[in-house]
């Protein structure tokens, strides 16, 4: 069986375009949503829906407790976000005793997903259809500034809890950063943050995707080949971003042109090449042309800012239309933010790199912990599929969740 398989996934995608030969027997999995992939697991699963202040309709899901335990509401709610192109999917399919939201539900915790505005997930509105491109008129800075406050208020009032943990990755940490920033009175609820491949500076990315910079300034380009709302970058790109990385990795041609690591990296000895079928029948799951052109112009700056409308072309380079200079590019105030944070950042992460990550912490005045993984291949990805991730990662996030959890009562 032949199939086009064509993947983006996490912060800027990973993936090349071309034809994908499923080997292996067919995976059901991939067609399983999230609430059927934690059942399968054996785990209780809900699924809650949430408007945001500008009209979006999210999805949350939640393995309310674990395999053998019953649910009561001393169980803290830890919240989890996924990164770029992402689905609350990527983090459940890997199975009990390596599926960090597993893990947590099965040792006493209230485990929630959240779904940033525009995946598979949270594509509804309660005024805009997702053909106008009115929608798609959004970066991480809404998902931050709109979706993060309407998901945390929910899981406080469903739980009746006045705190909760959160768990981000990649863009999910991005988002948190611009949330507690921008609306620092957040900072109250949430007790501590776990930062998985920290994204905020982004000046020393080593992916392909830095090659996108030089066209950030024309629109003709953007929506040509990115995508005019939402982001359905041309083959010609993938396969351009594919040739590119193919000379950066280090790896043999045949994982090079057969995998999906284009963008974040490879690391052939965390990833469980079984899981491949379900990642690419999980992704890529939706974004706006804006988010990705967002971190562009911050690759650029090597600042944390806000969207600028860039106009030295005469034209906006999301909408075409000439130029007002609304939303101008001012810088995130992280001083703002108050939780304490603990980063984690490997070597190998072409995106959440660890200059940009030690810049991050330097910025940071809250308290924060910088720890390394302690395996020099590690990437991107591997904080959500690897083999090792749970000695390699999860066993000091559970340890720190631990902490903070008697600081709380
Ligand atoms: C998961 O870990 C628990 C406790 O360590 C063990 O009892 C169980 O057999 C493990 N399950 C799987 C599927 O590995
Ligand atoms: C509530 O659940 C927690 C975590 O599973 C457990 O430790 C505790 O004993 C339970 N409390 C009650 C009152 O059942
Ligand atoms: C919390 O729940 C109550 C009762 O269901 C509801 O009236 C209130 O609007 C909710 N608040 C938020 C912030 O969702
Ligand atoms: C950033 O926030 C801090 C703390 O609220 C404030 O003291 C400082 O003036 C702000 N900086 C800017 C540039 O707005
Ligand atoms: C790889 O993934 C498969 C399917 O989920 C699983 O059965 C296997 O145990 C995984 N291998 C490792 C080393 O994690």
């Amino acid at each position: 069986m032949k199939r086009i398989a064509f993947t983006i996934l996490t912060f800027l995608g990973t993936v090349s375009m071309k034809e994908h030969k499923v080997v292996s027997s067919y995976n059901t999995d991939v067609d399983l949503t999230t609430p059927q992939l934690i059942r399968k697991y054996g785990y209780p699963s809900e699924s809650h829906t949430v408007e945001t202040s500008d009209g979006y309709l999210l999805t949350l899901h939640r393995i309310p407790h674990g395999r053998t335990s019953e649910y009561n509401s001393s169980r803290i709610p830890v919240f989890i976000q996924h990164g770029l192109l992402s689905t609350s999917a990527t983090w459940v399919f890997t199975g009990p005793n390596k599926s960090l939201p597993y893990i947590l539900a099965d040792i006493g915790y209230d485990v929630w997903l959240g779904n940033a505005r525009g995946n598979t997930y949270s594509r509804g509105h309660v005024s805009l259809n997702i053909d106008d491109p009115k929608f798609w008129d959004f970066s991480f800075h809404e998902m931050g500034v709109h979706d993060l406050p309407a998901e945390i208020d929910w899981i406080l009032n469903v739980t009746g809890h006045k705190k909760l943990f959160y768990i981000g990755h990649s863009m999910g940490t991005t988002m948190f950063y611009v949330m507690a920033s921008m609306r620092p009175e957040y900072n109250d609820k949430v007790q501590f943050m776990v930062s998985l491949a920290p994204v905020a500076f982004v000046g020393h990315v080593k992916s392909p995707i830095r090659i996108l910079v030089p066209f950030l300034k024309d629109f003709e380009f953007i929506s040509y080949y990115l995508g005019k709302g939402e982001f359905l970058p041309h083959n010609k790109i993938i396969q351009w971003l594919a040739r590119y990385g193919c000379e950066l990795m280090t790896t043999e041609q045949k994982i090079c042109e057969d995998s999906m690591f284009v963008i974040a990296g490879f690391d052939k000895e965390q990833f469980n090449m079984t899981l491949l079928p379900e990642i690419l029948g999980h992704a890529p799951a939706g974004t706006s042309t804006k988010t990705v052109v967002h971190y562009a112009e911050e690759i650029k700056s090597g600042k944390f800012q806000q969207f600028d409308n860039i106009c030295s072309s005469g034209r906006n380079v999301i909408k075409g239309n000439y130029c007002d200079r609304v939303g101008s590019g001012q810088e995130y105030n992280l001083t703002k933010i108050t939780v304490p944070i603990d980063l984690h950042y490997a070597d190998n992460d072409w995106l959440a790199s660890p200059v940009d990550v030690k810049q991050l912490a330097r910025k940071l005045k809250s308290k924060v912990e910088l720890t390394r993984v302690p395996f020099s291949k590690f990437n991107h990805i591997d904080f959500v599929w690897a083999k090792d991730a749970y000695k390699l990662v999860y066993e000091n996030v559970i340890n720190a969740l631990k902490k903070h959890e008697s600081r709380l009562t």
